[in-house]
C-alpha cells in the first residue's frame, strides 16, 4: 500500500470538512448557472433523467476512483499516477488534468467576476429604481435595459478584467493559506450560507403565480426532444454531469490527498453527488417557474442567469433585493469552485517543481490570467474554453475508471475504500464492475460522439 506523505502535509480536519470542501467544489457555477440552461436548451425534464443516470451510473465511480487514487499516493494529481506507476505513462493523465485546470479557471473566473459586476449593480439597480424607472417599463422595456447592461458589460475591457482580477486575488488569497486554514475554513463558511440563500429563492420563485409550467418542464419528460437530437443531449448531459461534480480532471484526487484515513471514501463520494444533483435541481426551481410565471423561453442560453433572472427580479416585489442574493450566492458557490481548480495547479507545481506555495499559486494566477484575457477578448476563445469541458473531462474521467479497473491492484483499492478494513464495501463487486466495464465503454462511445458532433458543428457537409 501506498504511505506517503510526511507529517508536514496538510489535511482535512474533519468529516463535515472534507464534504464542504468536495461539494464546495462540485456546487457552483456549473449547478446554478451552466445546469439551468443547458436544460433549457435541451428539453427539460429528458435531459434531466439522462443525467441522473449518468451521475450514479459513471460521476460516482469516477469520483470514488478518484479519491482513491489521490488518498493511496497522498500526492497531486501527476504525483500520484507517477508514485504508484513509476516509470509508466499514466502521469500524462494528471497532466490533461492540469491542463484542463488552465483552461477551466480561465473561463470560469471571468463568468465569476460576472457574479461581482452584478452583485455591486444589483445594489446600484436598487438605490437609483426611480431614476432609471423601472416602475413605469413594461416587461419589454424592462429586458432590453438589461440585456443592454449585459452586452455593454461583457463586451467592455476594463470592468470584466478587473472583476477577473478580484475574483483570482480571492481565490489565490484562499489557496495560499493552506488546505485547513484556506480551502476548508471558507468551505464551511460558504457553503451553509449558499443552501439557506438558495432555499429562500425556492420558496420565492414557487409562490409565483404560473410557477406551475416550470415545474413541469423541469420534471415532466418530453421525450420527443430526445428523439429530435438524441446525439447532442446525450453527450451535453454526460459533459455537465463530469463539469458538475468536478471529475476528470485530477481536482478529487488533489482533495483525496488530503483526506485521512480514517474518512469513508464511498459514503463521501455519494453524499457529495447527492448534494451536487440536489443543489443542480434545486437551481432549476429556483429558475423555471420564476421563468415560466414571466413567460420568458427557457433555452434563452448562457444569459439566462445575466438577462432573464435580473428581468424576473425586478418585477417581483422585493425586486433587486433577491437579484442581490440571488447573486451573492452565485459568488460563493463560484468561488469555492475555483480554489479546487486552482489547488489542483497549485498542488502540482509546489510538490512536482518543488516550489513554496505561494510562489506556485502567484505563477498560477499569473498564467492563468493571460488565458482569462483572451477569453475576455474573444467570443470565440470563450466558446471554445466554454465548450471544452464536455470532452476534456471525460476523456480524463475515461483513463481514471480504466486505471482503477484495470491497473491499481484490487487489494490497494479496497484497502482504500474500506479504510483498511473499517467500513463494509458490500458494494466493491458492482463497483469494479461499472469501473471496468460500463463507464469506460459508456465514456468512449460518448467521447466518439461527441467529437463527431463537434466535427460536424464545424464542418456541416459531412454530415
Ligand atoms: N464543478 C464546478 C461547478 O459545477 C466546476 C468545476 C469543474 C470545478 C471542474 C472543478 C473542476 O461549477
Amino acid at each position: 500500500m501506498f504511505q506517503g506523505g510526511g507529517s508536514e502535509r496538510d489535511s482535512f480536519s474533519s468529516k463535515f470538512g472534507v464534504i464542504a470542501a468536495a461539494a464546495g467544489s462540485a456546487i457552483g457555477l456549473g449547478n446554478i448557472w451552466r445546469f439551468p440552461y443547458v436544460a433549457g436548451e435541451n428539453g427539460g425534464g429528458a435531459f434531466l433523467l439522462i443525467y441522473l443516470l449518468f451521475i450514479a451510473a459513471i460521476g460516482i465511480p469516477v469520483m470514488m476512483s478518484e479519491f482513491v487514487i489521490g488518498r493511496s499516493a497522498q500526492l497531486n494529481a501527476v504525483g500520484a499516477f507517477k508514485k504508484i506507476t513509476p516509470g509508466k505513462k499514466w502521469h500524462l493523465v494528471g497532466l490533461l488534468g492540469v491542463v484542463s485546470a488552465f483552461i477551466i479557471l480561465a473561463f470560469y473566473t471571468v463568468v465569476a467576476g460576472w457574479t461581482l459586476e452584478y452583485l455591486v449593480q444589483s445594489v446600484k439597480w436598487m438605490l437609483t429604481a426611480d431614476k432609471i424607472g423601472f416602475a413605469e417599463m413594461d416587461n419589454d422595456a424592462v429586458r432590453s435595459f438589461f440585456s443592454s447592461h449585459y452586452e455593454s458589460f461583457v463586451s467592455g475591457m476594463w470592468r470584466p478584467m478587473i472583476w477577473f482580477a478580484v475574483m483570482m486575488i480571492l481565490t489565490g488569497f484562499i489557496v495560499i493559506s493552506g488546505v485547513k486554514n484556506g480551502i476548508e475554513k471558507y468551505a464551511k463558511i460558504l457553503m451553509p450560507i449558499l443552501l439557506v440563500l438558495l432555499l429562500v429563492l425556492v420558496v420565492r420563485s414557487l409562490s409565483l403565480e404560473g410557477s406551475r409550467e416550470g415545474l413541469l418542464f423541469l420534471f415532466k419528460p418530453d421525450f420527443s426532444t430526445i428523439k429530435a437530437a438524441p446525439m447532442k443531449i446525450i453527450v451535453e448531459a454526460l459533459g455537465q454531469a463530469f463539469f458538475s461534480l468536478s471529475i476528470g480532471m485530477g481536482t478529487l484526487i488533489t482533495y483525496g490527498s488530503y483526506i485521512k484515513k480514517k474518512e469513508n471514501l464511498a459514503s463521501t463520494a455519494v453524499s457529495v453527488a447527492f448534494a451536487d444533483t440536489a443543489i443542480a435541481i434545486v437551481a432549476g426551481l429556483a429558475i423555471f417557474p420564476a421563468v415560466f410565471a414571466f413567460g420568458i423561453s427557457p433555452d434563452s442560453g448562457p444569459d439566462l442567469v445575466y438577462i432573464t433572472l435580473p428581468v424576473i427580479f425586478q418585477s417581483m416585489s422585493g425586486g433587486l433585493i433577491w437579484a442581490f442574493m440571488f447573486f451573492l450566492l452565485l459568488c460563493f458557490a463560484a468561488l469555492t469552485s475555483t480554489i479546487s481548480v486552482l489547488e489542483v495547479i497549485v498542488a502540482y507545481f509546489s510538490e512536482q517543481l518543488k516550489m513554496t506555495r505561494k510562489r506556485a499559486a502567484i505563477l498560477a494566477m499569473v498564467s492563468v490570467s493571460f488565458l482569462g484575457i483572451l477569453c475576455m477578448l474573444s467570443e470565440d476563445v470563450f466558446a471554445v474554453f466554454n465548450g471544452s469541458p464536455d470532452l476534456l473531462l471525460p476523456l480524463g474521467g475515461f483513463f481514471i475508471v480504466v486505471f482503477i479497473g484495470w491497473v491499481l491492484s484490487g487489494d490497494t483499492t479496497k484497502g482504500e475504500l474500506s479504510s483498511d478494513g473499517k467500513y463494509k464495501t458490500g458494494y466493491y463487486k458492482i463497483f469494479m464492475f461499472l469501473v471496468k466495464f460500463v463507464a469506460p465503454l459508456a465514456i468512449a462511445l460518448l467521447f466518439a460522439l461527441g467529437v463527431y458532433s463537434k466535427v460536424i458543428t464545424l464542418f456541416p457537409s459531412i454530415g
